[in-house]
């Protein structure tokens, strides 16, 4: 019997991990424009697609994206951009829908983002976020 609770805990916990766990290798490359700003290239990118959940009205998840100072701060879980490792930055996961239940804009709520336009905010991080 205490075997099969090992099982099933060891089970659990590994699909719990697989959930958190994103395959960074698929994200579409940065793009290669340099001088890439928030100002310039990414609001109006977020201002089309993220702001009506993530903005004055309303802050999903306790985030917001509709000025630089605000997107680089914490969400619920933590910083969603880590300032020169887009791979690493939580934002760019789900904007690139590496995993379906956290891909952003959600299922059915907007327009997936182009690889260009992931390629374009990861380029965006990559040379600091600013
Ligand atoms: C229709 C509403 C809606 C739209 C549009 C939307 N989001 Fe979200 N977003 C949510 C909700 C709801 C959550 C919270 C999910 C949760 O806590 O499980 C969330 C959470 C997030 C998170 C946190 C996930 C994490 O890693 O902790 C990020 C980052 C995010 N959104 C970015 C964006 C970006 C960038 C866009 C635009 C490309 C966007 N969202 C568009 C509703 C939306």
């Amino acid at each position: 019997m205490k075997s099969l609770w090992i099982l099933i805990t060891a089970g659990i916990t590994a699909s719990a991990m697989a959930a958190d766990k994103v395959d960074v290798s698929k994200l579409p490359p940065a793009a290669k424009q340099q001088g890439v700003t928030y100002a310039k290239d990414i609001k109006p990118i977020f201002e089309k697609s993220c702001v009506k959940c993530h903005g004055p009205e309303k802050q999903k998840g306790k985030i917001r994206v509709d000025s630089l100072e605000a997107t680089l701060k914490d969400g619920e879980h933590g910083p969603i951009v880590v300032k020169g490792k887009s791979a690493d930055s939580s934002l760019v996961h789900s904007v690139a829908r590496l995993n379906e239940d956290e891909a952003m804009p959600p299922e059915g709520k907007g327009d997936p983002l182009t690889k260009e336009q992931v390629g374009l905010i990861r380029a965006w991080i990559d040379q600091g976020a600013k």
